[in-house]
């Protein structure tokens, strides 16, 4: 345990139990995406150049080449969802039937669940306390029908990507790279993104990249790009991008039969976004520097580990709490002490959890000719972690900076009660 509990004297009685509330300042706290004058005439501007985009061209053309350059990858292309670009990256890697792919067990569920549509396996692996897949679960999961490893770097941390890389090239995998949560962050300085065959993300609102709604397919697989671009870019697209004599130009009107365009709208708002990255990231990052240090100072809080080569985006910063507070049930009653504190922005993620619980990991083959079973599984790490974690978003300005101090101090006022014994009720 860190930190020493304060006298008795200078605790104050908890707004739940009807003391002073600690914020008092109407939510919510945290607004994003921000929508900015130049997000505004990004749009409009926008309107009036063109609202379909039938081939690479305009604001398309534009940030795909702009995230090629930041990322240093030959290929970006763009989606209308990160869940369809993680799609053309299971197709864009010719993922079939008998075909199995290790995925995280504790991440949105569309890291894997496109999986099911190319007809291979996921399989799903536990995290560390990281919350990211563990390595060595993952390595003794391999079997002979293994194609490849998909990595979350959940919540912006990036995983042990020595370890991930070290582990495909072994055995002769090929890793991919969810960056939905991720984009900016780094392993001793190289972007994720960049280290395996392909990578994916998504531009919804919430996310470090916002479009509103879109994806980014990220890779240097030529193959792989092809078959990504005939997967959802009809005509116009894949007559151009796809070399003459490769089989997949001769389907080119058609594709593979879907359409998965981004909106240029979306794009044209994550193009204006895309400017204001760097500085988000320097804002987050110095935020979450505070935040860390000072709830390492609070009894009953762990925070999980975080490798020294990792620099994450920080797109949520998870916090646990003491095995002990978990033993005597009172997670629920810290996050119900914590809102009546006024703290409205600290959650307790219920989509992104451990992916094993929802029907569709449990019993895919009832919705779905061709989804098959999967066998069931314990996932001991991923269902602690989730049980006993709360996020808290993470301010990128310096105007936030007074508010930071009132969700640190009411964790404080929260985490002395409990951890002096006492209860939620
Ligand atoms: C880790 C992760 N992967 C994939 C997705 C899917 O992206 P989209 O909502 O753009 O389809 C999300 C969206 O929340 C996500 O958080």
């Amino acid at each position: 345990m860190n930190g020493e509990l304060p006298a008795t004297s200078t605790v104050s009685r908890l707004a739940i139990h009807g003391g002073e509330p600690t914020i008092t300042r109407p939510g919510p706290h945290f607004r994003w995406p921000v929508i900015s004058d130049d997000t505004r005439r990004a749009v409009l501007r926008q309107l009036d150049e063109a609202v379909s985009l039938y081939d690479r061209s305009g604001v398309v053309a534009r940030l795909e080449q702009r995230l090629e350059t930041a990322l240093g990858v030959p290929h970006a292309l763009l989606f209308n969802s990160g869940t369809s670009a993680l799609f053309a990256l299971f197709a864009g890697a010719a993922l079939g039937p008998g075909d199995e792919v290790l995925v995280p067990d504790y991440s949105f569920f569309a890291s894997s669940s496109p999986l099911f549509f190319t007809g291979a396996t996921p399989v799903l692996v536990d995290c560390d306390g990281s919350g990211n897949m563990d390595p060595e679960k993952a390595r003794e999961l391999i079997t002979q029908r293994t194609r490849a490893v998909l990595v979350t770097h959940m919540w912006g941390v990036p995983c042990d990507m020595d370890a991930f890389t070290g582990l495909c090239r072994d055995r002769g995998l090929r890793l991919f790279e969810d960056i939905s949560h991720s984009f900016g962050a780094t392993w001793k300085g190289r972007p994720v993104g960049t280290f395996g065959t392909a990578a994916a993300l998504s531009l919804q609102a919430q996310k470090i990249l916002p479009g509103g709604e879109g994806g980014v397919l990220l890779t240097g697989d030529d193959e792989l790009f092809h078959r990504a671009l005939a997967l959802g870019h009809y005509t116009k697209r894949c007559l151009q991008e796809i070399p003459e004599g490769h089989l997949l130009h001769s389907y080119g009107v058609t594709g593979l039969g879907l359409k998965l365009r981004i909106h240029p709208l979306a794009a044209a708002i994550a193009e204006q976004q895309l400017d204001t990255v760097p500085a988000v990231l320097a804002g987050r990052r110095r935020c979450a520097r505070r935040i860390l240090q000072e709830l390492r100072a609070i009894p009953g809080i762990d925070l999980p580990p975080i490798a020294e080569q990792a620099e994450p985006s920080w797109y949520g910063l998870f916090f646990s709490l003491d095995r002990d507070l978990v033993q005597r049930g009172l997670v629920a009653d810290v996050l119900a002490a914590l809102r009546a504190e006024g703290c409205c922005e600290i959650d307790h993620p219920k989509i992104t959890s451990p992916v094993h619980r929802y029907p569709l990991f449990r019993d895919p083959g009832r919705v779905h000719p061709g989804y098959g079973t999967l066998p069931e599984r314990d996932f001991p790490v991923a269902e602690a972690f989730s049980a006993r974690s709360f996020k808290l978003p993470v301010w990128h300005e310096e105007a936030d900076d007074p508010l930071v101090g009132q969700y640190l101090e009411a964790i404080r006022k929260v985490m002395n009660h409990f951890m002096r014994g006492g209860d939620g009720a």
